[in-house]
C-alpha cells in the first residue's frame, strides 16, 4: 500500500471500518493482497466525522489488456460507510474523491462491482462490458471431461499458473509476484491439470467472502481448463447444488461447449464504470481506431473522434457505450462509424477482469 499521503494509522482505521461494515467485524485485509499487501500500490481513502473513521473506500491503478488497445483504469472496493452516518453524503464524496485522484493520475475509467447497482447508477456510474454465468449442475456435470491429471495447486505452481494467465490476449496487466500473492487468499479452491510435467490448465474458486461457488478464474484450452471445472464439482457437489463459471465473452470455444452440453447460462454485465481522464480515454480511441481516425479531449467529459468522413463529439456514457457496452451492443459505435465515415472493426472493446483481479 502506497505510504506517502496517508499515515498507516489512516489506513488502519480505514480497514477496521471496511471490516465493521462489509464484514461484520471479521478481517478481510488478506482478501486483498495487492490493496492492503505491503509495498502494493493500492489506494485507501477515509473521511472522517468528528475525529471518528465515517466513510471509506479502497482503489487500485490497473491495465486492461485487450488485442484493440490497452486501458489504464482504476478499480474500486470496499466502499463503507458507518451505519449511524450513512445517508449523509459521504459515500458518494468518497467516490468522487477516488475516481477524482484516480483520473487525475491518468485512468481512463473506474470501474467497480456492486451487488445492487442502483446507488451507483444514481451517481452516474454505468453498466459496462460482457461477463457470462453458466451453471454447473447435476443436470450437465456428468457430460464435463473426466478430472485426469487433475489436482490441487501447490505453492510452486504459482509460476506455471502465471504464465498460463499471460498468455491470455484479454486480460488485467500483473506480474508473476501479483499470481502469487492472489493464490494465497482464503477460502479460495485451485486446481491444475497436469501433464508429461507440465501444468496446462488451472481453475479457482472462491474467493474470500466472495465469488463462492463460482469458478471465477481459469485458463487452457477446453481440454485442459474442464476437466479442472470437473474435478472442482467433483469435491464440492456434496454441499453444492450448483456451482457458476464466469466466461469471457471473447471465449467461444467455451461459450459453445457450455450450449452444447445444455448447461443454463445467462449474459450479463461485467461491472459499472464511471468516466475517468478524457485525454487518457482520447489515447485508448487513438489505438483501437484506425490510423485515419483519431480523437482528442475536448473537455472534462468530451472526446472528439476524427474520421474521413466528419467528427462526433462524444459524452460521458456516450464514450462508454461506444467504447464497451454491456453485452456487446453495438448502436452507439455504429453511430460513431457513420459520423466519422469509415469502419470501426476493433470496437466495441471486449475486455475482462478475472476474479483473482476484483477488490
Ligand atoms: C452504500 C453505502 C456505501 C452508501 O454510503 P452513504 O454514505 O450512505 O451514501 P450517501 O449518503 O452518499 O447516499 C445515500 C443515499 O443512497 C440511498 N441508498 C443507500 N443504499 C442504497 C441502495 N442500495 N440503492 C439505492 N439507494 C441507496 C440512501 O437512501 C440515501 O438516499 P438519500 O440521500 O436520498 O437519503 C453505505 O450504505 C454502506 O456502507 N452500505 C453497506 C456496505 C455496502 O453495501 N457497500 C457497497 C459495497 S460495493
Amino acid at each position: 500500500m502506497t505510504r506517502s499521503t496517508h499515515n498507516k494509522t489512516r489506513e488502519e482505521a480505514a480497514l477496521d471500518l471496511m471490516s465493521q461494515v462489509l464484514r461484520e467485524g471479521r478481517p478481510l485485509a488478506a482478501e486483498y493482497p495487492l490493496v492492503f499487501g505491503e509495498d502494493t500500490q493500492g489506494h485507501v481513502e477515509l473521511i472522517e466525522t468528528e475525529g471518528e473513521p465515517a466513510s471509506t473506500c479502497a482503489w487500485l491503478e490497473r491495465t486492461l489488456i485487450t488485442p484493440a488497445c490497452e486501458v489504464p483504469v482504476a478499480l474500486v472496493g470496499s466502499v463503507a460507510t458507518r451505519a449511524d452516518r450513512q445517508g449523509q453524503g459521504l459515500g458518494t464524496a468518497i467516490l468522487d474523491r477516488a475516481t477524482t485522484k484516480a483520473a487525475s493520475e491518468g485512468a481512463a475509467l473506474s470501474l467497480l462491482w456492486a451487488d445492487d447497482p442502483s446507488w451507483y447508477q444514481e451517481r452516474g456510474w454505468v453498466p459496462f462490458g460482457t461477463e457470462t454465468i453458466y451453471v454447473i449442475d447435476g443436470t450437465m456435470a456428468f457430460l464435463l471431461p473426466e478430472p485426469d491429471g487433475v489436482r490441487a495447486a501447490r505453492a510452486e505452481d504459482a509460476a506455471a499458473i502465471h504464465q498460463l494467465y499471460a498468455n491470455r490476449p484479454v486480460r488485467v496487466d500483473r506480474s508473476e509476484d501479483e499470481t502469487r500473492a492472489m493464490l494465497g487468499v482464503p477460502a479460495m479452491q485451485v486446481v491444475v491439470k497436469e501433464q508429461g510435467g507440465q501444468i496446462v490448465g488451472y481453475a479457482c474458486m472462491g474467493r474470500g467472502e466472495d465469488l463462492q461457488q463460482v469458478i471465477h478464474e481459469w485458463a487452457g484450452t477446453p481440454q485442459d481448463a474442464l476437466p479442472c471445472v470437473s474435478e472442482l464439482w467433483r469435491a464440492n457437489s456434496d454441499q453444492a447444488e450448483r456451482l457458476f463459471m464466469m466466461i469471457p465473452p471473447t471465449e467461444a470455444d467455451f461459450i459453445a461447449y457450455f450450449e452444447f452440453v445444455k448447461a443454463r447460462g445467462a449474459s450479463g454485465i461485467l461491472c459499472m464504470a464511471r468516466l475517468g481522464s478524457t485525454e487518457a480515454m482520447a489515447r485508448v480511441f487513438d489505438q483501437a481506431t484506425p490510423d485515419n481516425v483519431s480523437a482528442t479531449a475536448s473537455g472534462p467529459d468530451t472526446i472528439d473522434v476524427t474520421g474521413p468522413g466528419g467528427t462526433i463529439r462524444l459524452t460521458d456514457h456516450q464514450i462508454l457505450l461506444a467504447l464497451c457496452p454491456p453485452r456487446g451492443d453495438r448502436r452507439v459505435t455504429n453511430v460513431v462509424e457513420t459520423d466519422v465515415g469509415t469502419e470501426l472493426t476493433q470496437l466495441p472493446i471486449q475486455p475482462f477482469i478475472w476474479g483473482l483481479d476484483s477488490i
